[in-house]
């Protein structure tokens, strides 16, 4: 989604505002622009529909010099992607200019309000009522204003303001809308996300709910709603920009997926002492586990996919109720959701606006909270509370497509299983051992998957065509399915749809005939005589079956299947983590082959910060 970015100090900020929305780039946009004060005193603006680029092209016709600035890549919400809709948006004057993500909820009386009071719009944006406001409400002192707006607007917003009336300050305000703030001698930054000022320094602050942070070349000051100042203990960032670039790949998404050993290492670690039975990580007593009623996994895409893969894995190994629900949907129906009862939100970014939304929900109804994330100071991580946070160290995912996030998520899912299932009693010691002792194994495993991709490029090199693709499977491997049918859409654009292997009679099976192209997952020993008679209601309809299989399988499945991919063998539940591999490898390389834009996917964001 939207990206913002800021700067202070003695440098020409344009360089630095571009440099940064590139790095933000990967959220997804579809406009971009610049406001910077120059030394003439007043706010010079650029915008441009279309890629970064334009912007740079435009930048270049039409200098803007100044050391002071901000910048936002626009995904458009509120009118359609333009020059004119693209931020910063200024006052009637100019004297101001804002950029803003998030949105902002009573624009529409906003707007007739500052309309009567003499305002002249022209944009469709919510965002350019800040501005507006900002000006009716400025008395001389820019703070001041900005936190009576604060109280007048509703919705979610991240916000950066400069004011040619204090030439020499940047100012920014959250809520709802993730903000961090950067500082290094003399020098001040503002954005959305950290990659964008990384370059720069690793010190920084996150912005609070209801909080603004005003920044001089002096340094940095927040203060709350109230206007009292706020002291934060600065987060030193451990990862450096090396990890949020493509190192040699062709694509991020590449590159993501080959971290996945190093991923699923990083998050093991820190959780296993070598015996089971410290589970000290784990949020939660064993007191807590005896009594739990339910659990809820909610969450959105990609993670929700984790969510469905840990309800299989808990359900079984601790014998607790689990449901997995889609984030949007849980909000609105009136959940079922209490006391005793725990509600884990799954989430990449930690700033989904649905699931944070799911999550406020199930905390006001009485449940406690836990969350699975990747990013450290996150709204949901901050919601929960570190220690009700269960990171994954899957490090920064640029690529929209999520793919070590995914089973960095499945991972903790299956630990959370194995710890919750001895917590509880059903978990025999030994079986817990032999699982963590497999997950300790797996990210050689994973290496050994990514073997894959030779056999799969040659494959998809003749399968690129099809229009459509089905995803089968059972257990766990239908979980799997959901993922792998999303993966291939998003970044190939192929229609494709998952479906549970013994549903197929039940209607969709109309859809196979000759040449259709089915990918089943094979990798449940249990399940395995049923699902090989679903292969063969499927080949016996004409369709071309590749199947996804473990390779003590072999035998068994060849004969029902036009092309094998075979991945290492590990316990039942751990499959996922193996058998996603060649499935994100396949969705990577059909999109390569179509010369689709991997990374970033037409209409996608990665973070998705609006309901
Ligand atoms: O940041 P989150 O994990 O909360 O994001 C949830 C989904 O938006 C995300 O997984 C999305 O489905 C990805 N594009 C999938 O690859």
């Amino acid at each position: 989604m939207c990206g913002i970015v800021g700067y202070i100090g003695n440098q020409e900020s344009s360089p630095i505002l571009m440099e940064g929305l590139e790095r933000l780039s990967y959220r997804g946009y579809d406009s971009a622009g610049v406001a910077v004060i120059g030394s003439d005193g007043k706010i010079n603006v650029r915008k441009a529909k279309g890629r970064l680029e334009n912007l740079e092209n435009l930048l270049k016709e039409k200098t803007v010099y100044g050391t002071v600035g901000i910048g936002h890549t626009r995904w458009a919400t509120h009118g359609e992607p333009s020059d004119l809709n693209a931020h910063p948006h200024t006052d009637v004057k100019g004297d101001i200019a804002v950029v803003h993500n998030g949105i902002i909820e009573n624009h529409v009386s906003l707007r007739k309000q500052l309309e009567m009071n003499g305002a002249q719009f022209v944009s469709q944006t919510d965002t350019e009522v800040v501005a507006h406001l900002l000006n009716q409400l400025y008395e001389g002192d820019m703070k001041a204003a900005l936190l009576k707006a604060m109280t007048m607007l509703e919705g979610s917003y991240a916000l950066g303001v400069i004011c040619t009336r204090e030439p020499d300050v940047v100012y920014c305000a959250r809520n709802d809308s993730p903000l961090v703030i950067g500082f290094k001698d003399g020098e001040g930054f503002i954005a959305s996300d950290i990659p964008a000022l990384l370059s720069h320094t690793r010190d920084v602050i996150f912005l609070k709910d209801k909080e603004i942070g005003v920044l001089d070349r002096s340094g940095v000051k927040v203060f709350d709603i109230y206007g009292n100042e706020q002291h934060h203990e600065p987060y030193h960032v451990e990862w450096d920009l090396s990890s949020a670039e493509k190192g040699g790949y062709a694509h991020y998404m590449l590159k993501e997926i080959h971290e996945q050993p190093e991923a699923i290492k990083k998050t093991f670690e820190p959780r296993y002492s070598g015996t089971p039975g410290d589970y000290s990580w784990l949020p939660l007593t064993v007191e807590e586990v005896k009594n739990l009623r339910k659990i809820s996994i909610v969450a959105c895409g990609t993670a929700y996919h984790a969510g469905v893969a840990g309800r299989y894995a808990i359900e079984k190994l601790a014998r607790i109720p689990v449901e997995a629900a889609i984030a949007s949907e849980y909000r609105y129906r009136d959940p079922i959701i209490g006391e005793n009862e725990l509600f884990i939100a799954v989430s990449q970014s930690g700033e989904t606006a649905d699931t944070l939304a799911a999550l406020r929900e199930a905390k006001r109804r009485g449940a406690k909270v836990m969350a699975v994330c990747n990013v450290v100071g996150s709204t949901i991580a901050r919601e929960v509370g570190d220690e009700n946070t269960l990171y994954t160290y899957a490090g920064p995912e640029i690529a929209v497509a999520s793919t070590k996030a995914y089973t960095t998520q499945v991972e903790l899912m299956m630990l959370i299983a194995v710890a919750l299932g001895q917590m509880k009693g059903e978990l025999a010691s030994e079986k817990a051992q032999e699982l963590l002792d497999q997950m300790h194994q797996m990210p050689a495993l994973v290496e050994k998957a990514l073997g894959t991709e030779e056999q799969l490029q040659k494959f998809t090199s003749i399968a690129s065509h099809k229009k459509h693709v089905f995803f089968v499977g059972r257990g766990l491997d239908y979980a799997l399915s959901l993922e792998a049918a999303l993966k291939l859409k998003e970044v190939s654009y192929i229609f494709s749809e998952a479906y549970a292997a013994g549903e197929l009679k039940h209607g969709p099976i109309a859809l196979l005939q000759e040449g259709r192209l089915v990918v089943a997952t094979i990798t449940q020993t249990a399940l395995l005589d049923k699902t090989l008679s679903n292969l063969r209601e499927i080949k016996a309809r004409g369709a071309w079956v590749v199947a996804v299989c473990r390779e003590s399988l072999k035998e068994k499945v060849t004969p029902e299947a036009d092309e094998l991919i075979l991945i290492p063998d590990t316990d039942d539940l751990l499959m996922p983590l193996l058998a996603v591999i060649p499935l994100q490898m396949f969705a990577y390389c059909m999109a390569v082959a179509r010369g689709c834009d991997v990374d970033k996917p037409r209409n996608l964001a990665k973070s998705v910060t609006v309901e």
